[in-house]
């Protein structure tokens, strides 16, 4: 079967809420045992809980994936929980602000840059050497239309961008170990972070929403869809690629 994950282990970064819970819900379903990390515990054991009620594997790993420390002591116990690592999803992210370039703070910079690109390069370091160990294995980044075109706040898309260049460099350097690394494009979601947006700011959500030529946002489910294809033996001769799921967005 091309699309079956059963006794594969799966870790996704961001999985208490959005497309990473869903995305980890879904790798349950085809029967991975999953690592759902998050810097939500009540949100993570939520997403844990939704997975065993539905008879599925998962245990929550609390981290924040800006700390090299965390990060590192999430893969140690994915591989002491499950015997290894086949499958990453490196999917935690924040917004950030909207300011203009120059009225950026230092600090917002900082944090936004952090988690979204430094944080994904942390799980990179200690999550591939453990899918080299096991064979070989796949990953995905969950980058943004914002990684490819400037569609956001300044430093969300400067890492969103930066996260297409670390897909595209780690998917180079590990092809000769079997491991396959992509990065997802998603357009305008329909998840909390897209709330919080709508509540910041109500107009720019519905403008970004008719610049998708499809008419309407996109679900959760639909970009674990993508990430679970990319992950699949269906992908099998897919690596290195920005891969949009932006209802026609970036076609444009
Ligand atoms: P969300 O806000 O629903 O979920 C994000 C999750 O990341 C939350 O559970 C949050 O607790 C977690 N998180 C935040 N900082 C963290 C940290 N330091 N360490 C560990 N976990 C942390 O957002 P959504 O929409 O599900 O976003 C998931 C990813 O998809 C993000 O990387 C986002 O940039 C990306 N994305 C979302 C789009 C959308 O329209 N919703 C569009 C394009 C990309």
């Amino acid at each position: 079967m091309a699309i079956d994950f059963e006794s594969e282990t799966a870790v996704v970064t961001g999985a208490a809420s959005g497309i990473g819970r869903k995305t980890a819900e879904r790798f349950a379903a085809e029967g991975a045992n999953v690592v759902v990390s998050d810097v939500d515990a009540d949100g993570g054991r939520e997403t844990v809980e939704r997975i065993e009620s539905d008879g599925g594997t998962a245990t929550f790993v609390e981290t924040d994936v800006s700390d090299g420390g965390d990060v590192e002591a999430m893969v140690a116990e994915a591989v002491d929980a499950y015997g290894g690592l086949d499958v990453a999803v490196n999917n935690a992210g924040i917004e950030g602000e909207t300011d203009p370039l120059a009225e950026v703070p230092e600090d917002a910079w900082d944090r936004v840059v952090d988690i979204n690109l430094k944080g994904v390069w942390l799980c990179l370091k200690h999550e591939l050497p453990e899918l080299v160990a096991g064979g070989g294995g796949a990953v995905v980044n969950v980058s943004s239309i914002a990684g490819l075109v400037s569609a956001g706040g300044v430093p969300y898309v400067a890492s969103k961008h930066g996260l297409v260049g670390l897909t595209r460099v780690a998917a180079t350097q590990y092809a000769a170990d079997d491991v396959r690394v992509n990065a997802v494009c998603p357009g305008v979601i329909d998840t909390p972070m897209v709330d919080r947006a709508g509540d910041a700011d109500p107009g720019a959500i519905e403008q970004f929403v008719g610049m998708q030529p499809l008419g309407r946002m996109g679900t959760p489910e639909e970009v674990a869809n993508a990430i679970v294809w990319l992950c699949s033996d269906e992908a099998s001769f897919v690596t290195g690629t920005a891969y949009p799921v932006d209802g026609g967005y970036l076609a444009q």
